[in-house]
């Protein structure tokens, strides 16, 4: 049995991060924008929610499968957009993606990952999806597209509640950037968990793959999330996204919606699903946990839109009350991450642990089928 087999729960996976990882990257991965009000309101809303569970209901074969866009993926797990992922161990977006295709789960590449959009579409087989930050240069904005077109990743997901980056205080208060720039404190840190300094000195240090050359490397000091944000396109506004969407030919998620008008809107301007999200309450704090929010958006889009949900998500009964809510896939961050910490197996075990969970919640709830959940499940 190896060492991840033992662990039984994402929360498991948390504590092997927080073991392993410095203080300092484990703060950047696990903590949230301002008072983390939002942070703690996604774990807080998704605990509230209570189920009445039906009986004699057959549920010797509990189905996983959802439909997105009539096309059916095995589980309804989808693996978030994140950035930096190479801080946690070298190569982790590679073990998340590798881990994640082995049971049809799509991997969102970010904009901002550790690993290029080209070097990922050779390193796995299975569904890619590419994450876009619309930055500042829509030349750029524009060869990142074609070149995620060209990789053949099949989904263009649009992130928009990143018009600045959020106030991450742990961050701040750390000396958290990449290019890492090693302070005394870093070193202390390093020192203090070898494993990991190793790992990073083999590896190389962490860059931003896809953005080399376009953000410079001129802003010692800045801390990630508002070296991102200079760069970033605040005045994004419904003609760039429309532009956005005549440069993209395959389906296009918008993530980071969270008001209902926004995502009427935004299906009328031929968005092809929506993603949920408060950005694992990194961005806005204070704002609405996003299985809150959900019920007002499927009421508004009606049965037929794809909706995908993130934030919080860290056991199968969240991904169940997201369905029970109205959503046809619950998307991972965090969780992912953690388990990279222990490499691809780290990743499977995640998964696992979540699948298992979903089947287990499906039979108790006396729910055969993921995808006819509904909102009669919710107490
Ligand atoms: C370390 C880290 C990096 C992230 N980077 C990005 C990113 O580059 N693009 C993006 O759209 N969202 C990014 N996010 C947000 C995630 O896509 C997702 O919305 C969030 O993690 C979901 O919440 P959860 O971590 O509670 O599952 C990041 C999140 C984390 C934890």
């Amino acid at each position: 049995m190896g060492s991840v087999d033992r662990l039984v729960s994402v929360e498991d996976f948390r504590q092997l991060a927080r073991r392993r990882l410095p203080g300092s990257i484990f703060e950047f991965v696990d903590g949230g924008a301002g008072q983390e009000l939002t942070l703690a309101a996604n774990r807080a809303d998704f605990e509230r929610i209570r189920l009445i569970p039906r009986v004699l209901t057959d549920v010797s074969r509990p189905d996983l499968s959802t439909s997105l866009w009539s096309q059916s993926f095995a589980t309804p797990l989808v693996i978030s957009p994140m950035g930096s992922c190479a801080l946690v161990r070298p190569g982790a977006d590679i073990a998340i993606a590798r881990a994640a295709a082995a049971r049809g789960i799509p991997y969102t590449l970010s904009t901002m990952s550790t690993t290029g959009i080209e070097r990922m579409a050779k390193a796995v087989e299975g569904p890619l999806w590419f994450q876009l930050y619309v930055l500042k240069d829509f030349d750029f904005n524009r060869q990142l597209v074609q070149r995620a077109q060209e990789a053949g990743y099949s989904t263009l997901v649009v992130t928009v509640d990143l018009q600045a980056g959020g106030k991450r205080e742990k961050d701040l208060r750390n000396g958290i950037s990449i290019p890492l720039r090693p302070s005394a404190r870093h070193l202390l840190e390093g020192i203090l968990h070898p494993a990991w300094s190793l790992r990073l000195l083999r590896g190389g240090l962490p860059q931003f793959e896809n953005v080399r050359g376009y953000l410079g490397d001129t802003s010692a000091g800045l801390t990630i999330a508002a070296r991102v944000g200079a760069n970033l396109h605040a005045g994004f506004d419904w003609d760039d996204f429309r532009r956005i969407r005549d440069w993209w030919k395959g389906r296009l998620v918008v993530k980071g919606v969270l008001h209902a008008g926004d995502a009427a809107s935004l299906v009328a301007a031929s968005a092809d699903g929506i993603w949920l999200s408060n950005h694992g309450g990194r961005q806005l704090d204070g704002a609405i946990s996003s299985i809150d929010a959900l019920p007002a958006i499927r009421h508004a889009l009606g049965a037929d839109v794809p909706i995908l949900i993130d934030s919080g998500i860290r056991t199968g009964m969240d991904v169940i009350k997201a369905g029970a809510s109205g959503a046809r896939a619950a998307a991972i961050g965090r969780a992912a991450l953690f388990g990279a910490v222990a490499g691809e197996a780290g990743v499977t075990r995640v998964l696992e642990i979540l699948l298992e969970e979903i089947a287990n919640g499906l039979k108790l709830a006396g729910t055969p089928a993921f995808s006819r959940i509904g909102p009669d499940l919710i107490a």
